[in-house]
């Protein structure tokens, strides 16, 4: 199989068809002075581009990348807000920390971060070994690491939906490429081919959801577990409906279901690119790593808020981490991530 190509205008990670595997790093940056500070974040970048670019290619110098063909590596990085508006970067406006939603129960050490690397492969050991490897790379310029964390996919046949812990499709309603220009990339101008992504870290009571009826679990979330197909449709891809309703008046899809709260109709046509992963840290902190990329971080936050209180899902969750970042436009051959960040 060819490598992901690591140069384009935008960054594959993001980019390419969602891999089986991601490990996620971020890192802080030492506060000195701003002028100091930016040019310790030049160093970074560099370090983190040749890095990257290295280990994605044909043929990785590292021992330890080799020997089972091309790594299939994809990356992203990105900025956070805090060091966005420390060193006074060139960033989307909308670019913003999250506010705190009804229910967070946010580690500081597992979230935020000046900088967030995102590794996706095909298995565990081209993750943890590219993640050493930009890891020392960002270190060496003078990153200190904040946190990490892996995950990871079920098998899934090319071209189907993954399923989450809870053992629902995940990604199924995700935009089309039309819809993702508007409301995933950046408008047209500097940020056209940035994004922004939010992670939060989401513990799943897993047993406590599959202690439902199969019925009340599908009517949590307003599709069928089994085929993903929503509750007013006959096709996994069929648009959930949540204006049609029963004859008794009620709704089909109910009025505490997550994709009614979440759907894009009560948000203006809004939509996020959810590409999220499992993680597994012992039997009693097993979850989803919510990954989803936007044009501005407030179409989380709306969302976030119509959750908060209502959604059914809500009882069987905790937010446990949460950092966002502004994933940089793509480099050119030749070019370092974050060559415009400067004004
Ligand atoms: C849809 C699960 C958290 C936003 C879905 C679907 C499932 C699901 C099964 C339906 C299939 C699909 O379209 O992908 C979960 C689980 C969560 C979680 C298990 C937590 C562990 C969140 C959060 C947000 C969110 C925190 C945003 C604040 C959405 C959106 C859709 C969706 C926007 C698509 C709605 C549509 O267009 O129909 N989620 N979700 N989800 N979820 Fe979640």
């Amino acid at each position: 199989e060819a490598a992901i190509p690591f140069h384009g205008s935008r960054q594959a990670g993001v980019t390419v068809p969602q891999q089986p595997a991601t490990h996620l790093l971020a890192f802080d940056l030492p506060q000195t002075s701003a002028a100091a500070d930016r040019q310790t974040l030049r160093g970074v970048l560099g370090a983190l581009t040749r890095t990257l670019a290295t280990a994605a290619s044909d043929a990785p110098p590292d021992p330890r990348l080799q020997g089972g063909g091309t790594t299939r590596l994809s990356s992203l990085v990105g900025v956070g807000p805090a060091l966005a508006t420390r060193l006074g970067l060139d960033v989307p406006a909308e670019l913003a920390e999250l506010p705190p939603f009804p229910g967070d129960r946010l580690d500081p050490a597992r979230g935020g971060g000046d900088l967030l690397v995102q590794l996706c492969a095909a298995d565990r050991w081209t993750l943890t070994v590219a993640a050493e490897l930009a890891g020392t790379a960002a270190h060496t310029a003078g990153a200190a690491p904040r946190w990490s964390q892996s995950g990871f996919l079920p098998r899934t046949a090319p071209g189907t939906t993954p399923r989450n812990l809870f053992g629902f499709k995940d990604g199924t309603a995700n935009p089309d490429d039309a819809a993702a220009e508007q409301w995933v990339w950046g408008p047209p101008g500097a940020h056209r081919n940035g994004t922004v992504l939010v992670y939060r870290r989401i513990r799943m009571d897993v047993a406590g959801f599959a202690a439902l009826p199969e019925d009340q679990r599908d009517r949590v979330i307003g599709r069928r577990a089994g085929d993903g197909v929503p509750l007013t449709g006959t096709a996994e891809h069929d648009d959930p409906d949540i204006y049609a309703k029963n004859p008794d008046g009620s709704y089909v899809i109910p009025a505490t279901a997550h994709v009614r709260l979440t759907s894009p109709r009560l948000d203006g046509g809004a939509r996020m690119l959810r590409r999220s992963y499992s993680y597994d840290d012992g039997p009693t902190d097993r979850g989803l790593l919510f990954c989803a990329f936007m044009r501005d971080p407030a179409q989380f936050t709306r969302v976030q808020n119509r959750l908060a209180g209502r959604d059914a899902l809500m009882p069987f969750l905790t937010h446990q981490a949460s950092a966002v970042a502004y994933v940089l436009p793509g480099a050119a051959p030749g070019g370092t991530l974050g060559d415009r960040l400067w004004t």
